[in-house]
């Protein structure tokens, strides 16, 4: 699915020319230090962007960070989503994303009026929505989950609840099949997982023989069901430290490539390629628009700025917060 960015919402940042003698880096850090603001990015953004952060992590990891830190200010390297994610949970810091355009198609695809129906139409049911959702969303959820503990907040309530599990229905496929429940799920999608192409990563099979395929529950069940382990950006970095092959197919976003390659440099990664790939990878565009220009004017400008109504917030938040409590008690 190619992504029309001039479709989108206003970018936002103050695009400036930037004196190219400028040493971008040495900029960020000493803003950073004078504005006590903490970088936090997703293992999905560019390489160089992972090493400028202060936390590089999972959805679930980051949306920890985001809660504990002391910083003034919290410039999110990822996606919009989860810009609000810390915004809703440090409601009294400063939020910054490099570019407002850095959205998701799994969060796009659960828009609020036709959820809202569908939470009505189902009464008595737990709504459990992973945090890839819109603040609003989440302001309908009981309580929130990442891939990183989607199973183990499903299975904290009793057997035979009735759960409603919002948006993607692969990793609601994928968790039903693993707990043994029958959630009812939304029909939403991630488009970098749910393009990862069966017929390509069987054909990395054949060629690496001896490599193991392991995939994130966001990819289509056919893909799931040939894989050698199934689980969340950071239990595959985990998997891939721990595990004694050599070589690995990765089915998820490219970028989690450079912590594989960095924690197992003697290990060999294959990334997975998309239907439509015209790389040999699956990327997010979205996660990809940030650049080091950006977060320098970020920084500099302290904006764009990420808001959220207060009113949503407060709802949103009791969601977010029962799954960081649940999460807590279990270690995770
Ligand atoms: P995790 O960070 O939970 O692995 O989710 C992957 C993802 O698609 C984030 O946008
Ligand atoms: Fe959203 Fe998919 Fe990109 Fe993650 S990889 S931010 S779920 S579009």
């Amino acid at each position: 699915m190619k992504i029309d960015f001039n479709q989108l919402k206003n970018d936002g940042f103050v695009n400036e020319p930037v004196d190219e003698k400028l040493d971008l880096i040495a900029e960020i850090k000493r803003m950073k230090t004078e504005k006590n603001a903490v970088i936090l990015g997703h293992y999905y953004i560019d390489a160089d962007l992972q090493e400028i952060a202060d936390f590089v992590g999972d959805s679930l990891a980051l949306s920890q960070k985001a809660a504990e830190t002391d910083a003034e200010m919290i410039v999110f390297l990822g996606v919009h989503f989860m810009a609000e994610t810390a915004k809703i949970l440090s409601p009294e810091k400063k939020v910054i994303i490099p570019d407002l355009k850095a959205d998701c198609s799994l969060a796009q695809s659960c828009p609020t009026l036709e959820f809202a129906s569908f939470v009505a139409a189902n009464p008595n049911h737990t709504v459990i929505s992973y945090v890839n959702t819109t603040a609003e969303i989440k302001a309908y959820t009981d309580i929130c989950c990442t891939s990183s503990n989607a199973k183990e907040i499903v299975e904290s309530l009793p057997k035979d609840a009735k759960i409603i599990f919002a948006p993607d229905r692969n990793l609601g496929n994928y968790i039903n099949s693993v707990t043994g429940r029958e959630m009812l799920l939304w029909d939403g999608a991630c488009h970098v997982h749910n393009e990862i192409s069966l017929e390509k990563v069987l054909e990395l099979k054949r060629q690496f023989p001896e490599a193991k395929l392991i995939s994130h529950p966001e990819s289509t069940k056919p893909v799931l069901l040939v894989s050698d382990y199934v689980g969340s950006t950071a239990q595959l970095l985990k998997f891939s430290q721990v595990d004694s092959a050599q070589t690995y197919i990765v089915a998820t976003e490219w970028g989690i490539l450079h912590q594989m390659k960095k924690a197992s440099p003697h290990k060999e990664f294959i990334p997975a390629p998309g239907e439509e790939a015209n790389c040999a990878c699956s990327e997010c565009s979205y996660m990809k628009i940030n650049s080091i220009k950006k977060l320098y004017l970020a920084l500099k400008h302290e904006q764009p700025e990420v808001l959220v109504d207060a009113e949503v917030s407060k709802k949103a938040y009791k969601s977010i917060k029962r799954m960081l409590e649940i999460s807590e008690k279990l270690g995770l």
